[in-house]
């Protein structure tokens, strides 16, 4: 990492917002460099070290591809999924369990309900923090392993076309990535939702003049888009299950819709999926989600070993 990049890439990874184009092409390459060197070599890279993984929220993916990523590199890994049997359940504060957390570990991996909650651990912590997803904010780990998954699918991170579609209002995930493609040249999104989830007006106006955007159907996105990024109706983020109710099914991509896609059209998601995305679709040329979550391990790789320091 030159001077100009370490400087924009900071101590910890909170959120995209404080990154830029340099910073994450870096991180890409790293990752791409750790996928390519032999197992023998990388699981002496970070040998010695602990990572904390504190998960306060469920997780599948982010979760188990930490824990591979850490233990890929000789770390070994501590911490909970689910606080059930800490003493956050004794009424232990955020700021106190990370207090020490920091002390047994080199590096803290947290996902956490409240938005914000990575920023404010890593207010206290005396090592790293990796935000692994705050509530609706941000879930900057998941963008960087996207736009790696982007980058081996179409070879470039510019002068693509993008459709968001599903929950762009509490999708942490479709935050992120906006984000993120806004410092690349000449993209385009498209943002497919019920009016009920649609993209946050405070973050189309942060995108606005970076990005283009546009409002549209999951058909009309589907003739020009290189991308179609899925995500889930989020359950847990309803107050009023009535609603939930109503706006799940919404979208559902079928075999038949990909009929009229643009050639070359990649199907991505974060993951889980529930019924937004047919099976029948998995077996096609264009689902490339579970390749994406397997594209999970080598970024996270990279975000580890340079956060502590080991790669530059
Ligand atoms: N994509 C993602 O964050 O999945 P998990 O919730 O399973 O970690």
């Amino acid at each position: 990492m030159n001077a100009e990049t370490a400087m924009n890439f900071g101590k910890n990874i909170i959120s995209v917002r404080d990154m830029d184009r340099k910073t994450i092409e870096h991180i890409l390459l790293t990752a791409k460099n750790i996928e390519e060197m032999p197992k023998n070599k990388r699981i002496e890279l970070a040998k010695g070290y602990t990572v904390a993984s504190l998960f306060f929220e469920p997780s599948t993916r982010t979760m188990l591809s930490f824990d591979t990523a850490a233990k890929n590199l000789g770390c070994s890994v501590i911490g909970f999924s689910g606080t059930e049997s800490t003493s956050v359940k004794k009424g232990e504060t955020l700021a106190d369990t990370i207090r020490m957390a920091s002390a047994y570990s080199d590096l803290i991996v947290m996902r956490h309900p409240l938005e914000g909650a990575s920023r404010r651990a890593a207010n206290v912590s005396a090592v790293p923090i990796i935000n692994a997803g705050d509530g609706a904010n941000q879930h900057p780990t998941q963008t960087l392993l996207d736009l790696y998954t982007i980058l081996k699918s179409k070879g470039t991170l510019d002068n693509l076309t993008i459709a968001l579609a599903g929950d762009l209002k509490y999708g942490r995930t479709v935050h992120s990535l906006a984000h993120a493609l806004s410092f690349f040249n000449n993209n385009k999104l498209l943002f497919i939702a019920p009016k009920a989830l649609e993209m946050p007006e405070d973050l189309i106006a942060e995108l606005d003049g970076k990005i283009e955007t546009k409002e549209t159907t999951i058909t009309e996105a589907l003739k020009s888009a290189d991308i179609l990024y899925m995500t889930r109706i989020q359950k847990e983020r309803f107050l009023d299950p009535q609603e939930y109710e109503q706006l799940r099914g919404t979208y559902v991509l079928t075999k038949d819709m990909l009929e009229n896609a643009k050639k070359g059209l990649k199907v991505m998601h974060p993951l889980p999926r529930v019924d937004e995305i047919s099976t029948e679709v998995d077996s096609t040329e264009n689902a490339i989600y579970f390749t994406q979550a397997k594209n999970g391990v080598p970024t996270r790789m990279a975000l580890i070993a340079l956060l502590l320091g080991v790669m530059k």
